[in-house]
């Protein structure tokens, strides 16, 4: 039983191609696997009751990656959301993509829609994907229209409006960056960094993930 339960988990889902080339595969074969440990995630926040569950899926410097892994990756998101649609209906998932909707496939985008609509009454537990994301893109699309508003607060023009800041901030693969993630929202966030890769970052590596985030002592700047 873990005592403190963040309300809003999020991932940096790092080392997709290296577990791949690990196995003399392709990068593809390596994202692939890695939709396991998404279904794997998200079922484990669903039951555990955690709200929110965000991925960071492609960032906007991910469209500089060669032709073939960028096709094969928006092929690999419309279709692994659309088998997703029943899980989530059963499940009380809500779906949720966030990003330049405006840089991806027309088909990717109509495929969004749909689901985001078809759950749109799911309460249960939200799922974001952040998709062709970067958080100074999403800084400065709101800074514009908050200008253009002649508004004061930007909190309400970020692209994750409505969204609680995440509680934790999972990045696996051992790398220790944000690599321009949610800039602002994580502001306050706990991170943990394990050096799996993340094919291989399943329930039990999250529940771990879990345990070490119910034992920080998170203040805010304030003193207890
Ligand atoms: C990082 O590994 C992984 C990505 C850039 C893509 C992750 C996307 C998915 C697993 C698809 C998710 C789909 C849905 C529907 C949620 P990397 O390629 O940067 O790995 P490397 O650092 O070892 O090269």
């Amino acid at each position: 039983m873990i005592e403190i339960l963040p309300q809003h988990v999020t991932f940096i889902m790092d080392g997709n191609g290296r577990w791949a080339k690990q196995r003399g595969k392709e990068r593809l074969y390596g994202h692939f696997e890695g939709v396991e440990s998404v279904r794997s995630v998200l079922s484990t926040s669903v039951e555990m009751g955690i709200k929110y569950v965000s991925f960071f899926a492609f960032s906007e410097e991910n469209w500089n990656r060669s032709p073939e892994e960028v096709g094969g990756l928006m092929d690999l998101m419309l279709k692994s959301m659309k088998a997703e649609l029943d899980t989530f209906l059963n499940n009380g998932v809500r779906f949720k993509v966030i990003g330049n909707k405006a840089r991806l496939p027309e088909s990717l985008n109509e495929g969004i829609d749909e689901l985001e609509t078809l759950t749109a009454h799911c309460s249960r537990t939200t799922a974001i994907i952040f998709v062709s994301y970067s958080g100074k893109w999403d800084l400065q699309q709101a800074a514009s229209r908050m200008a253009a508003d002649g508004a004061h607060e930007l909190e309400p023009y970020l692209a994750t409006a409505g969204i609680p800041d995440p509680d934790l901030m999972i990045r696996t693969s051992g790398e220790k960056r944000i690599s321009n993630y949610m800039l602002w929202q994580l502001a306050y966030t706990e991170f943990v960094f394990v050096d799996t890769l993340w094919p291989d970052f399943r329930k039990q590596e999250y529940l771990a993930a879990l345990e070490e985030y119910a034992s920080r002592d998170r203040r805010f700047g304030k003193v207890k």
